[in-house]
Protein backbone atom coordinates (compact mmCIF):
# COMPACT_ATOMS: atom_id res chain seq x y z
CA UNK A 1 0.00 0.00 0.00
CA UNK A 2 1.34 3.06 -1.03
CA UNK A 3 0.25 6.28 1.52
CA UNK A 4 0.16 9.92 -0.07
CA UNK A 5 -1.16 11.44 2.40
CA UNK A 6 -1.86 9.34 5.33
CA UNK A 7 -3.73 10.53 8.66
CA UNK A 8 -1.24 12.68 10.40
CA UNK A 9 -1.05 14.80 13.32
CA UNK A 10 0.54 18.10 12.22
CA UNK A 11 1.91 20.66 14.71
CA UNK A 12 0.85 24.18 13.89
CA UNK A 13 3.00 27.43 14.20
CA UNK A 14 0.80 28.16 17.57
CA UNK A 15 1.02 24.84 18.92
CA UNK A 16 -2.41 23.24 18.32
CA UNK A 17 -2.46 19.55 17.26
CA UNK A 18 -4.74 18.95 14.11
CA UNK A 19 -5.98 15.94 12.12
CA UNK A 20 -6.05 15.42 9.01
CA UNK A 21 -8.06 12.60 7.33
CA UNK A 22 -5.67 10.97 4.67
CA UNK A 23 -6.57 8.64 1.61
CA UNK A 24 -4.53 5.50 0.41
CA UNK A 25 -3.66 4.27 -2.78
CA UNK A 26 -2.97 0.70 -3.39
CA UNK A 27 -0.08 0.49 -5.93
CA UNK A 28 -0.47 -1.35 -9.12
CA UNK A 29 -4.16 -0.20 -9.14
CA UNK A 30 -5.00 1.96 -11.66
CA UNK A 31 -6.30 4.96 -9.84
CA UNK A 32 -9.73 6.33 -10.17
CA UNK A 33 -10.30 9.70 -11.15
CA UNK A 34 -12.05 10.82 -8.56
CA UNK A 35 -9.16 10.02 -6.34
CA UNK A 36 -7.55 13.35 -7.74
CA UNK A 37 -10.12 15.37 -5.86
CA UNK A 38 -7.99 14.54 -2.59
CA UNK A 39 -4.70 14.81 -4.34
CA UNK A 40 -6.60 18.85 -5.25
CA UNK A 41 -6.38 19.62 -1.58
CA UNK A 42 -3.86 16.77 -0.65
CA UNK A 43 -1.22 19.56 -0.36
CA UNK A 44 -3.24 21.39 2.26
CA UNK A 45 -2.13 18.61 4.55
CA UNK A 46 0.99 17.69 3.38
CA UNK A 47 2.89 21.04 4.01
CA UNK A 48 2.88 23.14 6.87
CA UNK A 49 1.82 26.70 5.37
CA UNK A 50 -1.22 24.61 3.52
CA UNK A 51 -2.42 21.76 5.04
CA UNK A 52 -5.11 24.03 7.14
CA UNK A 53 -7.10 26.70 4.55
CA UNK A 54 -9.54 27.37 7.94
CA UNK A 55 -6.10 28.84 10.23
CA UNK A 56 -5.00 31.46 7.47
CA UNK A 57 -6.99 34.54 5.62
CA UNK A 58 -6.91 35.22 1.99
CA UNK A 59 -8.37 37.60 -0.01
CA UNK A 60 -9.30 37.14 -4.12
CA UNK A 61 -8.64 40.88 -6.55
CA UNK A 62 -8.79 41.59 -9.94
CA UNK A 63 -10.03 43.42 -12.53
CA UNK A 64 -13.32 45.47 -11.69
CA UNK A 65 -15.64 43.60 -14.81
CA UNK A 66 -14.50 41.16 -17.28
CA UNK A 67 -16.15 40.45 -20.67
CA UNK A 68 -15.10 37.37 -22.86
CA UNK A 69 -15.88 36.18 -26.13
CA UNK A 70 -15.55 36.20 -29.53
CA UNK A 71 -16.55 39.70 -30.84
CA UNK A 72 -16.60 41.44 -27.23
CA UNK A 73 -14.12 43.94 -28.70
CA UNK A 74 -17.48 45.76 -30.26
CA UNK A 75 -18.59 46.19 -26.27
CA UNK A 76 -15.79 48.82 -26.58
CA UNK A 77 -17.46 52.02 -27.21
CA UNK A 78 -20.43 51.46 -24.71
CA UNK A 79 -17.95 50.38 -22.05
CA UNK A 80 -15.77 53.38 -22.90
CA UNK A 81 -18.70 56.22 -22.80
CA UNK A 82 -19.59 54.06 -19.01
CA UNK A 83 -16.22 54.73 -17.74
CA UNK A 84 -14.51 57.86 -19.38
CA UNK A 85 -16.44 61.40 -20.83
CA UNK A 86 -14.64 63.70 -23.01
CA UNK A 87 -10.75 62.92 -24.02
CA UNK A 88 -10.00 59.12 -23.93
CA UNK A 89 -6.49 57.55 -24.30
CA UNK A 90 -5.92 54.93 -26.38
CA UNK A 91 -2.86 53.43 -25.89
CA UNK A 92 -2.50 50.95 -28.69
CA UNK A 93 0.42 48.28 -29.49
CA UNK A 94 1.98 49.64 -32.79
CA UNK A 95 1.12 46.81 -35.12
CA UNK A 96 -2.30 47.66 -34.51
CA UNK A 97 -2.51 51.55 -34.33
CA UNK A 98 -1.68 51.47 -38.42
CA UNK A 99 -4.36 48.77 -38.90
CA UNK A 100 -8.53 48.75 -39.35
CA UNK A 101 -9.20 48.49 -36.07
CA UNK A 102 -7.82 52.01 -35.41
CA UNK A 103 -10.03 53.39 -37.43
CA UNK A 104 -13.06 51.76 -36.81
CA UNK A 105 -12.82 52.40 -33.53
CA UNK A 106 -11.85 55.95 -33.47
CA UNK A 107 -15.08 56.08 -35.74
CA UNK A 108 -17.25 54.64 -32.99
CA UNK A 109 -15.70 56.74 -29.61
CA UNK A 110 -16.45 59.40 -31.75
CA UNK A 111 -19.84 58.49 -32.28
CA UNK A 112 -20.03 57.93 -28.39
CA UNK A 113 -18.90 61.33 -27.84
CA UNK A 114 -15.80 60.98 -26.92
CA UNK A 115 -12.46 62.09 -27.96
CA UNK A 116 -10.22 59.39 -28.42
CA UNK A 117 -6.15 60.43 -28.50
CA UNK A 118 -3.78 57.77 -29.62
CA UNK A 119 -0.52 56.69 -28.13
CA UNK A 120 1.68 54.10 -29.64
CA UNK A 121 4.89 54.56 -28.87
CA UNK A 122 5.04 51.38 -26.70
CA UNK A 123 8.24 49.26 -26.97
CA UNK A 124 8.47 45.56 -26.47
CA UNK A 125 9.42 44.72 -22.59
CA UNK A 126 8.27 48.54 -21.88
CA UNK A 127 10.72 51.16 -20.62
CA UNK A 128 9.73 53.54 -17.98
CA UNK A 129 10.41 56.25 -20.86
CA UNK A 130 7.15 55.33 -22.79
CA UNK A 131 4.58 55.42 -19.70
CA UNK A 132 5.92 58.50 -18.81
CA UNK A 133 5.52 60.56 -22.33
CA UNK A 134 2.11 58.77 -21.87
CA UNK A 135 0.81 60.26 -18.65
CA UNK A 136 2.05 63.89 -19.83
CA UNK A 137 0.04 63.40 -22.97
CA UNK A 138 -2.86 62.10 -20.60
CA UNK A 139 -2.49 65.24 -18.17
CA UNK A 140 -1.99 67.64 -21.34
CA UNK A 141 -5.32 66.56 -22.67
CA UNK A 142 -7.27 66.22 -19.60
CA UNK A 143 -7.87 62.51 -20.51
CA UNK A 144 -10.73 60.60 -18.47
CA UNK A 145 -10.12 57.11 -19.20
CA UNK A 146 -7.22 55.04 -20.59
CA UNK A 147 -7.60 52.37 -23.42
CA UNK A 148 -4.84 49.85 -23.36
CA UNK A 149 -4.59 47.06 -26.92
CA UNK A 150 -2.10 44.98 -27.14
CA UNK A 151 0.43 42.42 -25.65
CA UNK A 152 1.49 42.46 -22.24
CA UNK A 153 3.83 45.31 -23.03
CA UNK A 154 0.83 47.60 -24.30
CA UNK A 155 -1.09 46.62 -21.13
CA UNK A 156 1.31 47.49 -18.57
CA UNK A 157 2.31 51.38 -20.06
CA UNK A 158 -1.94 51.58 -20.12
CA UNK A 159 -1.51 50.82 -16.61
CA UNK A 160 1.12 53.18 -15.42
CA UNK A 161 0.51 55.65 -17.75
CA UNK A 162 -3.48 55.62 -16.04
CA UNK A 163 -1.52 55.90 -12.57
CA UNK A 164 1.06 58.53 -13.48
CA UNK A 165 -1.90 60.43 -15.01
CA UNK A 166 -2.77 61.47 -11.59
CA UNK A 167 0.31 60.54 -9.25
CA UNK A 168 3.22 63.10 -9.93
CA UNK A 169 6.66 61.34 -10.22
CA UNK A 170 8.15 58.87 -12.02
CA UNK A 171 7.73 54.76 -12.95
CA UNK A 172 11.05 53.99 -10.91
CA UNK A 173 9.15 55.89 -7.55
CA UNK A 174 6.49 53.30 -7.11
CA UNK A 175 8.39 50.27 -8.41
CA UNK A 176 7.99 47.93 -5.74
CA UNK A 177 4.90 46.94 -3.61
CA UNK A 178 2.07 49.20 -2.61
CA UNK A 179 3.89 52.26 -2.99
CA UNK A 180 1.00 54.40 -5.41
CA UNK A 181 -0.71 56.70 -3.12
CA UNK A 182 -3.78 57.35 -5.06
CA UNK A 183 -5.84 55.74 -7.51
CA UNK A 184 -5.13 56.65 -10.94
CA UNK A 185 -7.46 57.30 -14.07
CA UNK A 186 -10.20 54.25 -15.16
CA UNK A 187 -8.70 51.62 -17.34
CA UNK A 188 -10.03 49.55 -20.03
CA UNK A 189 -7.57 46.71 -21.04
CA UNK A 190 -7.40 44.69 -23.88
CA UNK A 191 -5.11 41.63 -24.42
CA UNK A 192 -3.94 40.64 -28.14
CA UNK A 193 -1.36 38.16 -26.90
CA UNK A 194 -2.58 35.15 -24.85
CA UNK A 195 0.35 35.18 -22.33
CA UNK A 196 0.64 37.97 -19.46
CA UNK A 197 -2.89 38.14 -17.76
CA UNK A 198 -2.17 41.79 -17.23
CA UNK A 199 -5.15 42.52 -17.99
CA UNK A 200 -6.37 40.97 -14.40
CA UNK A 201 -3.97 41.72 -12.47
CA UNK A 202 -1.96 44.63 -10.18
CA UNK A 203 1.51 44.71 -11.82
CA UNK A 204 3.40 46.72 -14.23
CA UNK A 205 6.69 45.28 -15.39
CA UNK A 206 8.98 47.73 -16.67
CA UNK A 207 12.41 47.72 -18.46
CA UNK A 208 15.53 50.10 -17.14
CA UNK A 209 17.71 49.15 -20.03
CA UNK A 210 20.41 51.99 -18.99
CA UNK A 211 21.07 50.33 -15.38
CA UNK A 212 20.05 47.00 -16.88
CA UNK A 213 17.29 46.31 -14.45
CA UNK A 214 14.00 45.20 -14.63
CA UNK A 215 11.07 45.67 -11.96
CA UNK A 216 7.05 45.75 -11.52
CA UNK A 217 4.94 48.53 -10.09
CA UNK A 218 2.49 46.70 -7.39
CA UNK A 219 -0.33 48.38 -6.11
CA UNK A 220 -3.78 47.45 -5.62
CA UNK A 221 -4.51 50.63 -8.00
CA UNK A 222 -3.22 49.20 -10.68
CA UNK A 223 -6.04 46.25 -11.00
CA UNK A 224 -7.76 47.09 -14.39
CA UNK A 225 -11.30 48.88 -13.75
CA UNK A 226 -12.70 46.56 -16.93
CA UNK A 227 -10.73 43.44 -18.87
CA UNK A 228 -12.04 42.98 -22.33
CA UNK A 229 -11.17 39.54 -23.78
CA UNK A 230 -11.70 38.81 -27.65
CA UNK A 231 -10.40 35.67 -29.06
CA UNK A 232 -10.41 36.93 -32.64
CA UNK A 233 -7.75 39.76 -31.68
CA UNK A 234 -5.11 36.71 -31.67
CA UNK A 235 -5.47 35.28 -34.01
CA UNK A 236 -2.53 37.39 -35.84
CA UNK A 237 0.07 36.41 -33.40
CA UNK A 238 2.87 34.80 -35.35
CA UNK A 239 3.91 30.88 -33.71
CA UNK A 240 6.74 32.14 -31.90
CA UNK A 241 5.26 34.72 -30.10
CA UNK A 242 1.78 32.24 -29.22
CA UNK A 243 4.39 29.50 -28.10
CA UNK A 244 6.53 32.41 -26.18
CA UNK A 245 3.63 33.97 -24.56
CA UNK A 246 1.70 30.47 -24.21
CA UNK A 247 4.56 28.72 -21.96
CA UNK A 248 4.36 32.50 -19.70
CA UNK A 249 0.76 32.16 -18.78
CA UNK A 250 1.44 28.15 -18.13
CA UNK A 251 4.43 29.16 -16.03
CA UNK A 252 1.78 32.03 -14.14
CA UNK A 253 -0.90 29.17 -13.68
CA UNK A 254 1.93 26.23 -12.10
CA UNK A 255 4.17 28.78 -10.29
CA UNK A 256 0.81 30.27 -8.29
CA UNK A 257 -0.57 26.63 -7.96
CA UNK A 258 2.27 25.57 -6.44
CA UNK A 259 2.91 28.86 -4.85
CA UNK A 260 3.18 28.74 -1.08
CA UNK A 261 0.60 31.56 -1.38
CA UNK A 262 -1.73 29.61 -3.30
CA UNK A 263 -5.64 29.53 -1.75
CA UNK A 264 -8.53 27.61 -3.06
CA UNK A 265 -9.54 29.88 -5.30
CA UNK A 266 -6.55 31.08 -6.58
CA UNK A 267 -6.44 27.06 -7.34
CA UNK A 268 -9.76 26.88 -8.76
CA UNK A 269 -8.21 29.56 -11.58
CA UNK A 270 -5.03 27.66 -11.95
CA UNK A 271 -6.36 24.51 -12.03
CA UNK A 272 -8.45 25.55 -15.25
CA UNK A 273 -5.50 27.52 -17.10
CA UNK A 274 -3.65 24.30 -16.87
CA UNK A 275 -5.83 22.31 -18.22
CA UNK A 276 -6.47 24.70 -21.46
CA UNK A 277 -3.12 25.92 -22.12
CA UNK A 278 -2.61 21.79 -21.89
CA UNK A 279 -5.05 21.41 -24.25
CA UNK A 280 -4.75 24.12 -27.02
CA UNK A 281 -1.34 25.33 -26.59
CA UNK A 282 0.33 23.47 -29.03
CA UNK A 283 -2.72 23.26 -31.43
CA UNK A 284 -2.87 27.58 -31.38
CA UNK A 285 0.94 27.30 -32.30
CA UNK A 286 0.29 24.92 -35.15
CA UNK A 287 -2.43 26.62 -36.47
CA UNK A 288 -3.32 30.23 -36.08
CA UNK A 289 -6.53 30.38 -37.72
CA UNK A 290 -7.65 27.58 -35.20
CA UNK A 291 -10.13 29.96 -33.24
CA UNK A 292 -11.15 27.63 -30.43
CA UNK A 293 -7.87 27.16 -30.10
CA UNK A 294 -7.22 30.80 -29.54
CA UNK A 295 -10.36 31.08 -27.02
CA UNK A 296 -8.81 28.31 -24.44
CA UNK A 297 -5.37 30.13 -24.66
CA UNK A 298 -7.00 33.22 -24.21
CA UNK A 299 -9.20 32.13 -21.41
CA UNK A 300 -6.28 30.05 -19.71
CA UNK A 301 -4.10 33.00 -19.91
CA UNK A 302 -6.96 34.77 -18.09
CA UNK A 303 -7.29 32.73 -15.68
CA UNK A 304 -3.89 31.83 -15.07
CA UNK A 305 -3.21 35.73 -14.48
CA UNK A 306 -5.98 35.75 -12.20
CA UNK A 307 -4.17 32.73 -9.77
CA UNK A 308 -0.84 35.17 -10.48
CA UNK A 309 -2.53 38.09 -9.11
CA UNK A 310 -3.53 36.29 -5.79
CA UNK A 311 -1.16 33.21 -5.28
CA UNK A 312 2.10 35.08 -7.09
CA UNK A 313 4.72 33.40 -8.87
CA UNK A 314 7.86 31.64 -8.07
CA UNK A 315 11.68 31.36 -8.89
CA UNK A 316 11.22 31.02 -12.57
CA UNK A 317 10.23 34.52 -12.93
CA UNK A 318 12.51 35.64 -9.97
CA UNK A 319 15.16 34.13 -12.40
CA UNK A 320 14.22 35.04 -15.57
CA UNK A 321 14.33 38.57 -14.80
CA UNK A 322 17.75 39.28 -15.25
CA UNK A 323 17.74 37.78 -18.69
CA UNK A 324 15.60 40.01 -19.52
CA UNK A 325 17.65 42.88 -18.10
CA UNK A 326 20.83 41.62 -18.79
CA UNK A 327 20.15 39.85 -22.07
CA UNK A 328 17.88 41.19 -23.76
CA UNK A 329 15.70 37.79 -23.44
CA UNK A 330 11.86 38.49 -23.71
CA UNK A 331 9.84 37.63 -20.81
CA UNK A 332 7.84 34.76 -22.25
CA UNK A 333 11.07 33.06 -24.02
CA UNK A 334 12.91 33.20 -20.55
CA UNK A 335 10.11 31.75 -18.38
CA UNK A 336 9.90 28.96 -21.03
CA UNK A 337 13.83 27.74 -21.24
CA UNK A 338 13.91 27.99 -17.59
CA UNK A 339 10.84 26.40 -16.43
CA UNK A 340 11.28 22.76 -16.72
CA UNK A 341 14.42 23.24 -14.81
CA UNK A 342 12.76 25.07 -11.87
CA UNK A 343 10.28 22.54 -11.89
CA UNK A 344 12.29 19.36 -11.43
CA UNK A 345 14.08 21.71 -8.63
CA UNK A 346 10.44 22.49 -6.94
CA UNK A 347 9.25 18.85 -7.44
CA UNK A 348 9.98 17.30 -4.19
CA UNK A 349 8.55 19.92 -2.58
CA UNK A 350 4.95 19.25 -3.44
CA UNK A 351 4.87 16.29 -5.61
CA UNK A 352 1.13 15.70 -4.86
CA UNK A 353 0.24 19.30 -6.62
CA UNK A 354 2.79 17.89 -9.67
CA UNK A 355 0.96 14.92 -9.90
CA UNK A 356 -2.28 16.77 -10.29
CA UNK A 357 -1.21 19.21 -12.73
CA UNK A 358 0.23 15.97 -14.83
CA UNK A 359 -3.30 14.94 -14.54
CA UNK A 360 -4.74 18.40 -15.61
CA UNK A 361 -2.28 18.36 -18.72
CA UNK A 362 -3.15 14.62 -19.81
CA UNK A 363 -6.37 14.72 -19.12
CA UNK A 364 -6.11 10.82 -17.78
CA UNK A 365 -4.61 8.95 -15.26
CA UNK A 366 -1.91 5.66 -14.66
CA UNK A 367 -1.46 3.74 -12.15
CA UNK A 368 1.41 5.96 -10.49
CA UNK A 369 2.35 7.30 -7.11
CA UNK A 370 2.53 11.12 -6.52
CA UNK A 371 6.40 10.96 -6.87
CA UNK A 372 5.99 9.05 -10.41
CA UNK A 373 3.38 11.56 -11.04
CA UNK A 374 5.31 14.38 -10.74
CA UNK A 375 8.07 13.66 -12.49
CA UNK A 376 6.01 12.54 -15.64
CA UNK A 377 4.34 16.17 -15.11
CA UNK A 378 7.72 17.67 -16.08
CA UNK A 379 8.77 15.26 -18.91
CA UNK A 380 5.30 16.31 -20.32
CA UNK A 381 6.40 19.90 -19.88
CA UNK A 382 9.78 19.48 -21.70
CA UNK A 383 8.07 17.67 -24.51
CA UNK A 384 5.70 20.72 -25.34
CA UNK A 385 8.24 22.76 -24.93
CA UNK A 386 9.99 20.93 -27.68
CA UNK A 387 6.85 20.65 -29.70
CA UNK A 388 6.31 24.39 -29.94
CA UNK A 389 10.02 25.37 -30.45
CA UNK A 390 11.44 26.54 -27.43
CA UNK A 391 14.95 26.49 -27.40
CA UNK A 392 16.13 23.71 -24.84
CA UNK A 393 18.77 25.68 -22.20
CA UNK A 394 20.51 29.04 -21.53
CA UNK A 395 23.42 27.88 -24.54
CA UNK A 396 20.70 28.31 -27.10
CA UNK A 397 20.30 31.77 -25.50
CA UNK A 398 23.90 32.54 -26.09
CA UNK A 399 24.04 33.46 -22.78
CA UNK A 400 28.01 33.66 -21.40
CA UNK A 401 28.15 31.07 -18.70
CA UNK A 402 30.63 33.40 -16.90
CA UNK A 403 27.65 35.86 -16.37
CA UNK A 404 25.53 32.98 -14.17
CA UNK A 405 27.01 34.21 -10.49
CA UNK A 406 25.62 37.96 -11.75
CA UNK A 407 22.12 37.04 -13.17
CA UNK A 408 21.87 34.79 -9.59
CA UNK A 409 22.40 37.51 -7.23
CA UNK A 410 19.93 39.69 -9.19
CA UNK A 411 17.75 37.10 -9.02
CA UNK A 412 17.44 36.39 -5.48
CA UNK A 413 16.88 39.97 -4.82
CA UNK A 414 13.71 39.28 -6.84
CA UNK A 415 11.76 38.95 -3.21
CA UNK A 416 8.53 37.91 -3.19
CA UNK A 417 8.79 35.41 -6.02
CA UNK A 418 11.96 33.93 -4.34
CA UNK A 419 9.45 33.77 -1.30
CA UNK A 420 6.47 32.15 -2.65
CA UNK A 421 8.40 29.53 -3.89
CA UNK A 422 7.26 25.94 -2.79
CA UNK A 423 11.17 24.90 -1.89
CA UNK A 424 13.69 27.18 -0.69
CA UNK A 425 16.20 28.37 -2.60
CA UNK A 426 19.31 30.25 -1.91
CA UNK A 427 22.04 32.14 -4.42
CA UNK A 428 23.81 29.09 -4.56
CA UNK A 429 20.77 26.75 -5.84
CA UNK A 430 20.05 29.35 -8.31
CA UNK A 431 23.66 29.48 -9.25
CA UNK A 432 23.27 25.47 -9.81
CA UNK A 433 20.15 25.43 -11.65
CA UNK A 434 21.74 28.52 -14.34
CA UNK A 435 24.90 25.69 -14.84
CA UNK A 436 22.43 22.89 -15.44
CA UNK A 437 20.31 24.82 -17.95
CA UNK A 438 23.52 24.43 -20.32
N1 LIG B 1 1.51 42.84 -15.73
C1 LIG B 1 1.71 41.57 -15.54
O1 LIG B 1 1.09 40.97 -14.66
C2 LIG B 1 2.70 40.84 -16.39
C3 LIG B 1 2.80 39.45 -16.31
C4 LIG B 1 3.73 38.83 -17.14
C5 LIG B 1 4.53 39.57 -18.02
N2 LIG B 1 4.41 40.93 -18.05
C6 LIG B 1 5.21 41.78 -18.97
O2 LIG B 1 4.56 41.80 -20.24
C7 LIG B 1 5.54 42.03 -21.26
C8 LIG B 1 5.43 40.98 -22.33
O3 LIG B 1 4.15 40.98 -22.92
P1 LIG B 1 3.81 39.93 -24.08
O4 LIG B 1 4.48 38.65 -23.77
O5 LIG B 1 2.35 39.94 -24.28
O6 LIG B 1 4.58 40.52 -25.35
P2 LIG B 1 4.52 41.99 -26.04
O7 LIG B 1 3.39 42.78 -25.57
O8 LIG B 1 5.90 42.58 -25.89
O9 LIG B 1 4.26 41.59 -27.54
C9 LIG B 1 5.21 40.85 -28.28
C10 LIG B 1 5.12 41.23 -29.75
O10 LIG B 1 3.90 40.75 -30.28
C11 LIG B 1 3.23 41.79 -30.98
N3 LIG B 1 1.79 41.48 -30.90
C12 LIG B 1 0.98 41.56 -29.80
N4 LIG B 1 -0.26 41.10 -30.11
C13 LIG B 1 -0.22 40.73 -31.42
C14 LIG B 1 -1.18 40.17 -32.33
N5 LIG B 1 -2.43 39.89 -31.95
N6 LIG B 1 -0.80 39.93 -33.61
C15 LIG B 1 0.49 40.18 -34.02
N7 LIG B 1 1.43 40.70 -33.20
C16 LIG B 1 1.08 40.98 -31.92
C17 LIG B 1 3.68 43.07 -30.32
O11 LIG B 1 3.56 44.18 -31.16
C18 LIG B 1 5.14 42.73 -30.00
O12 LIG B 1 5.95 43.00 -31.10
C19 LIG B 1 6.90 41.99 -20.57
O13 LIG B 1 7.37 43.31 -20.33
C20 LIG B 1 6.60 41.27 -19.27
O14 LIG B 1 7.52 41.58 -18.24
C21 LIG B 1 3.49 41.56 -17.28
FE1 LIG C 1 5.10 36.12 -16.54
Amino acid sequence: MKNLCPNTVIPTKAGIQVETTGFQIKSGMTRLKSDYRYTTIGPYFCTKERFNPMQKTFSFQGAGEIHFGRGAIDQLPDLSARHGSGPILLVMDPFLSRGFLKIQLFSDLKKKGLTPILFDQIEPEPSPASAEAGARLARRKTCSLVIGIGGGSTLDTAKAVAMLALNSGKVSDYVGLDLVPHPGLPTILVPTSAGTGSEVTFTAVFTNRAAKTKGGINSRFLYPTVALLDPELTLSLPPQITAQTGMDALTHAMEAYTSNKANPLSDMAAEKAITLIGRYLKKAVKNGKDLKAREGMLLGSLLAGMALANAGVGAVHAMAYPLGALFNITHGLANAVLLPYVLEFNRVACPERFARMEFLLSGSVAAISAEAGAKKCIQKITNLSRAIGIPKNLKELRIPEKAIRTMAEAAIKVARPIENNPRPITVEDIVRLYHKMY
